[in-house]
């Protein structure tokens, strides 16, 4: 079925305003049993037009209808044809006036947007967790709603949860642990529905400035205040450059370490995975990012996802602009580098059409094209409008941007008609003219991309260098570097290193034990290019107690390379299969399937049968 938007929902004919949902998460079955009462507003032009939600795996047991508000009476209502990607559309007739729908519903134990972890997979091991994560296009997993960003509501929420667990959303939250009564939430500012969230856990808050604290587990809550002790500087920094911030508190979720994402930018509440923790504050630069969502992401959405570079785009430019700010130039120019690197790595693997800006992701898997291009291509975009305009200047369209859109959903067309009237239509834009067609709608970097340097990296560089030639690495050398400059140090070796040569590196700086996740996980994927066999427990180890898909894919990846790694690789997926979250399991398979396609295609289609068939 070609559905354009990710979404079945003809939300241009019926709209939802708002969502109440009454929440009993069910801990022994893995199911939230619910109702969700629907405010719905319609076009006049379409006044007989039945509502369509998006759903996925939802039992849906009733459907009711009220045009007062107060009195609901049962309607017919049908669940259509399930779609691998987009789930099943809920078609409801409900003809005017009504004005409210309430649906009770469960949502399934697979539900793609929730994981539920037993009590031995939290840091505590007493209680169990539950935690969502809906972006792209999983919120209908366990929400009927019109699940695409080009729809905004405000929701509220009533949330039972069991004694001792607290319960947070991506809204107002109060810090206590309420004792005898459900927890209310309530999000005033019309939000897409990926930015809905939920987690309930054992969790403990601290508070690390007037608008900012973390929420952590007892046993991380110390360290995560350390950690995250910038928060407060971070936001001051943003409303100074891009203007107010606009959502009352910014508080950080550390999740347990399944979390399939390193972060995600629940309003009021981002959601963090608990590798960013080092002790040194040194991989912060994703408070920074989803901070920044705040205004590119949260405030101003992409309206669909093929528009997605203009929330992470915007967002990792303003992620550089906070850091320099706070930790310097130098520091911002290393991380530069480094993304530079990773995206030409990526980008040489791509597709042509996976390498634009402005995609069609239409009957694809959102989460499936997820790359670093909207991420780093996006940045770079915007630093070559930077670089033209002078900063000022791009700040001042920046902070127009964000006014002129707020609490608005917007398409890359759109964005791109605001850049050509504010900066290209100007005498300094047709001075300099910026190749954005080119930039959004074509393969690669343009020409005149911008290239950064760092300076701090050039004696790296040559470390590396004689490295690779087979010198050894002075101790004192690098006893200065921080995780960066190790970053950039390993990025640099060549792909392919001998055991030997891995094992002195081992042996003289420890990396197989290194503290920072960054660090950790470059070596480990090194380790396994290389055949570094030493590490293979700590490759286990690893691949079994983290869940983020930035470090796992490309290890599993590089495993199921080798007739050998791909059986120590589905040895240690079977085994650590519930640990993760859904989303990186999809991802996981995905990788053990394309493996088979490009060994064995044969095999990989008998594989693909017995999967549909289940
Ligand atoms: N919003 C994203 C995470 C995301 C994107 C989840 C698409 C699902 C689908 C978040 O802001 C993000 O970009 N996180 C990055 C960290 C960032 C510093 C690059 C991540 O999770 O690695
Ligand atoms: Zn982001």
């Amino acid at each position: 079925m070609r559905v354009r938007s990710h979404s079945f929902s003809e939300f241009y004919k019926v709209r939802v305003r708002h969502v109440h949902l009454d929440i009993r998460p069910q801990f022994d079955r893995h199911e939230l049993d619910c109702i969700a009462v629907l405010d719905i507003q319609r076009e006049n032009s379409w006044p007989d037009a039945p509502v369509v939600l998006d759903t996925e795996r939802l039992d849906v047991r009733e459907v009711s209808a009220s045009s007062d508000g107060s009195n609901f009476a049962p309607v017919s209502y049908e669940l259509g044809q399930q779609d691998q990607v987009l789930g099943q559309p809920l078609v409801i007739k409900a003809p005017p006036p009504t004005i409210k729908l309430k649906i009770v519903y469960s949502t399934s134990p697979d539900a793609s947007a929730l994981q539920w972890l037993e009590p031995n997979q939290t840091a505590s091991r007493t209680l169990p967790f539950l935690y969502t994560q809906s972006q792209a296009i999983h919120a209908r997993s366990w929400i009927p709603i019109q699940d695409i960003p080009a729809v905004r509501l405000t929701f509220s929420a009533v949330v039972h949860a069991p004694p001792r667990m607290m319960a947070l959303m991506s809204a107002g939250n109060n810090e206590q642990l309420t004792h005898d009564s459900p927890y209310h939430f309530r999000m005033e500012k019309p939000v897409p529905p990926y930015l809905i969230a939920l987690a309930i856990g054992r969790l403990d808050f601290a508070s690390t400035g007037y608008r900012t604290g973390v929420y952590a587990e007892p046993s991380l809550i110390h360290r995560a205040a350390y950690e995250f002790g910038d928060t407060e500087k971070m936001i001051e920094t943003a409303e100074r450059l891009f203007g107010l911030y606009r959502w009352g508190r910014y508080d950080l979720l550390v999740l347990p370490p399944s979390f399939p994402c390193g972060g995600m930018e629940n309003p009021c509440l981002t959601f963090l995975t608990p590798t960013v923790i080092t002790g040194d504050r040194s991989l912060v630069a994703l408070i920074a990012h989803e901070l920044a969502h705040s205004w590119s992401g949260n405030l101003v959405t992409n309206k669909n996802w093929d528009d997605f570079w203009l929330n992470e785009g915007f967002t990792t430019y303003i992620e550089h602009r906070i850091q320099e700010e706070i930790y310097g130039k130098d520091r911002v120019e290393v991380e530069q580098v480094l993304s530079r690197l990773s995206l030409d790595e990526e980008m040489s693997k791509l597709e042509n059409r996976d390498q634009l800006l402005d995609t069609d992701l239409t009957d694809r898997d959102p989460d499936e094209a997820m790359t670093l291009v909207p991420y780093v291509k996006g940045a770079l975009f915007l630093q070559t409008l930077e670089q033209t305009f002078g900063r000022a200047r791009f700040d001042r369209f920046l902070r127009d941007y964000f006014d002129h859109f707020a609490f608005q959903s917007v398409t890359t067309a759109q964005a791109k008609q605001y850049i050509r009237d504010k900066l290209l239509n100007s005498a300094t834009g047709r001075a300099a003219p910026v190749p954005v067609d080119e930039w959004l709608s074509e393969p690669g970097l343009p020409p005149s991309a911008p290239v950064v340097e760092a300076r701090v990296l050039t004696s790296i560089q040559e470390a590396a260098l004689r490295c690779a030639a087979g010198m050894p690495l002075p101790r004192q050398e690098a006893a200065g570097w921080d995780s960066h400059q190790w970053l950039y140090f390993l990025n640099e070796l060549p792909a392919d290193l001998t055991a030997a040569k891995m094992s002195q590196l081992d042996a003289e700086f420890g990396l197989s034990q290194s503290t920072n996740s960054e660090i950790l996980a470059r070596w480990l994927l090194m380790s396994v290019r290389n055949g570094y066999h030493a590490a293979d427990p700590r490759i286990e180890e690893f691949l079994t107690s983290v869940g983020r898909l930035k470090y796992i894919k490309p290890i599993y990846e590089a495993l199921v390379a080798t007739p050998d790694g791909r059986t120590v690789a589905a040895d240690i997926y079977d085994k650590t299969k519930s640990f993760y979250h859904p989303i990186a399991r999809t991802a996981v398979e995905q990788v053990f399937s394309q493996a088979l396609t490009t060994r064995d295609p044969e095999r990989a289609v008998a594989h693909s049968l017995e999967h549909s068939a289940s």
